[in-house]
């Protein structure tokens, strides 16, 4: 079956047309997705009406699906779906994650050695406004960089850190279990990488969570990240996603940060998501290693 998409706004984002994603889908189908996927880092489904399973199936066509370290945001029902919501549970306990505040410029799992690179966001219940999410694409944040700062990212590592991201969070999303802990020690990424399929050159950035950058101090590496978020999050680079119920959008977070903005914490919203190792033949996959005190000295 052919394919037929566009790209939204003019952007980097690309809508796929008339696929229900409930339906078992074909080979070719799924190997075109694929393709489509590796060239276009956001991809948008409208008008889609999903169960959990059916979530979890559509996104394992493109890799084993992760268990995200927060396990309390995981559905009861199917694990491999995280819960972000504002929503409480009978007992005024949150049913998942992420609360209804600002989530500034961030890449899902680069505070992880290998991080799952893919994800999917189903829209199921939203505010009435806010809670708008937006993607920048980081390969023409790469392009925009003068030379100079080409020079100065090119075999460079930043350091990742999930410490930086819980500060960001509200409330209960700050706490974090033993386990969670354990898992997320601070780590190395590369700040550039070159993508396997299309050639181009992109940033892998996290505003959230990096802390420095190898071989730099504090003060030089802060200033030096300043400086290219400037340029990476230009509105040229940016698809700002207005939520209708059913929606569906998938990134990679190889090639790309999102944020979202902020709603009105009286109203409701629900959005399940998954997590998808994606393969480092089609996508950019950041392989990381530990930043222990020696190595970040
Ligand atoms: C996320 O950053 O994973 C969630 C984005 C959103 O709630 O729109």
């Amino acid at each position: 079956m052919a394919l037929e998409s566009r790209l939204l706004d003019g952007s980097f984002a690309c809508e796929v047309v008339e696929l229900g994603l409930w339906e078992l889908l074909e080979d070719g189908t799924i190997e075109r997705l694929r393709d489509l996927w590796a060239h276009h880092p956001v991809l948008v489904f409208r008008r889609q009406a999903l169960s959990e399973q059916e979530l979890a199936r559509f996104s394992a066509y493109f890799g084993p699906l992760e268990r995200v370290v927060r396990t309390e945001w995981a559905s009861p029902a199917v694990p491999e779906i995280g819960l972000i919501s504002n929503l409480k549970d009978g007992q005024a306990r949150p049913i998942g994650g992420l609360g209804d505040g600002e989530l500034q410029w961030h890449s899902d799992q680069s505070y992880i050695m290998n991080p799952a690179t893919g994800a999917m966001l189903y829209a199921v219940e939203l505010p009435p406004e806010g809670g708008t999410t937006s993607w920048v694409d980081l390969s023409g944040g790469y392009t925009a960089l003068p030379d100079r700062l080409k020079d100065l990212v090119d075999g460079r590592h930043g350091v990742f850190s999930y410490v930086k991201r819980l500060a960001g969070y509200q409330g209960v999303d700050r706490v974090i279990s033993a386990e969670a802990k354990r898992k997320t020690p601070p780590v190395f990424h590369p700040l550039a990488h070159t993508h396997p399929v299309t050639g181009r050159r992109a940033l892998y950035l996290d505003s959230t969570t990096t802390i420095g950058i190898e071989g730099m101090d504090d003060a030089t590496g802060s200033a030096l990240l300043e400086e290219i978020y400037g340029i990476a999050t230009r509105s040229e680079f940016v698809y700002r996603h207005d939520w209708q119920v059913g929606d569906v959008v998938m990134w990679d977070n190889g090639m790309t940060m999102h944020r979202r903005e902020p709603f009105d914490p009286a109203a409701r919203r629900l959005m399940k998501r998954t997590t998808i190792f994606l393969s480092h033949e089609r996508h950019i996959v950041p392989d990381g290693r530990l930043a222990t005190e020696e190595t970040m000295a």
